[in-house]
């Protein structure tokens, strides 16, 4: 499959965009364990404009992470317009627009999942982008419309296409879904018989294991799938999804060896990208996930969260033993 000129090879997975988890760090060990792609998180289009810090260290990424897409969001056409150009100055391989995000503080101005109420608004704001993006592919990430009355995304794919968007993910739920009930990839199968449709579709939605993986891909004939919360403390889910469409074969679970020094690994990455207080603060998220099915492992979290420095994480992460964490606590 191919994204414009970026070439990801036959069955992508893709790493989701996801605010406070998809940072840099993230992205560095999902590409080492497979992902294909990763993305930013969404970034505020207006906080970019306005130079915020916080705004421009959200784009900031390693050479080792390309293909990598910075995703922007917003309401006002001048603000996507200048966010562009500041995001394509960065340098990515493509920029992704948010016209999926279902909080009810971004909706409510025009931004995120909004404009699947208003498609002539999604057909201005994705034009300006593209524009401003010259040579920068830009892609777009929404749902399948904002309820159940008003799933078009067969005609959203086509007006997209026809206005020059790359690539197209679906995450399989409605604004209204939020994140309940079940995806419905049926809805992906659909889309990918619209005729006329030539840009990839990248499917996305309760994929947390390889045989989903291959389930969605089997199942709906998308070019691509996208992975969020199944990746989350669990990057091996890209390489265990890689050889099991290859092979047919799943590979043994990580040993909690293994789980451990990737989880220290990625808190090492998080202090040299965040600094000390910030980059401790944000693996919070990703510890229980890590520690899943572990042992012990909720003492272990409960001790992990008192910290504030790294190195007292890492001795107790890389000290950890199951059994005789209770002669240790
Ligand atoms: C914590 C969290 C943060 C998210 N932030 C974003 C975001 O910044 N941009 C975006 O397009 N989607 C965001 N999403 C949605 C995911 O990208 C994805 O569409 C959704 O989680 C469904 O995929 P999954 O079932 O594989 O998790 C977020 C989801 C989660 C759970």
């Amino acid at each position: 499959m191919y994204i414009d000129q970026i070439q990801l090879g036959n069955r992508p997975l893709f790493l989701a965009p996801m605010e406070d988890v998809s940072d840099s760090p993230f992205r560095q060990i999902c590409r080492r364990k497979g992902a294909d792609i990763v993305y930013t998180e969404f970034i505020s289009s207006e906080a970019i404009i306005r130079d915020s810090d916080i705004a421009l260290h959200k784009m900031h990424f390693e050479e080792a992470e390309r293909p990598f897409g910075i995703q922007i969001f917003g309401g006002r056409e001048e603000a996507m317009e200048g966010a562009t150009k500041v995001a394509k100055a960065n340098n990515p391989d493509l920029i992704d627009i948010n016209f999926g995000c279902p909080v009810y503080k971004i909706v409510k101005k025009g931004a995120g999942s909004a404009c699947l109420k208003d498609l002539g608004m999604m057909e201005r704001m994705a034009g300006t982008v593209v524009d401003a993006a010259g040579d920068y592919p830009v892609t777009v990430k929404t749902r399948l419309g904002w309820d159940d009355h008003t799933i078009r995304i067969g005609e959203v794919a086509l007006m997209l296409q026809r206005i020059g968007v790359k690539a197209l993910t679906v995450h399989a739920r409605t604004r209204s879904q939020k994140y309940k009930g079940d995806a419905r990839w049926e809805y992906l199968k659909k889309l990918k018989n619209t005729p006329g449709l030539e840009i990839p579709i990248i499917g996305n939605g309760d994929v947390t294991t390889p045989e989903l993986a291959k389930k969605m891909f089997d199942e709906t004939g998308v070019d691509g799938v996208m992975i969020g919360r199944g990746a989350i403390g669990n990057p091996w889910i890209f390489e265990h999804a890689r050889h099991y469409l290859e092979t047919g074969e799943l590979l043994p679970n990580p040993t909690l060896r293994e789980r451990l020094e990737l989880c220290a690994e990625q808190l090492r990455l998080s202090v040299a990208h965040h600094g000390e207080r910030y980059g401790v603060i944000i693996m919070k998220k990703h510890y229980g996930q890590y520690l899943k099915g572990v042992r012990n492992g909720k003492k272990l979290r409960a001790a992990i969260m008192e910290e504030k420095e790294m190195e007292p994480v890492l001795e107790l992460l890389l000290n950890f033993r199951e059994e005789e964490y209770f002669a240790v606590a």
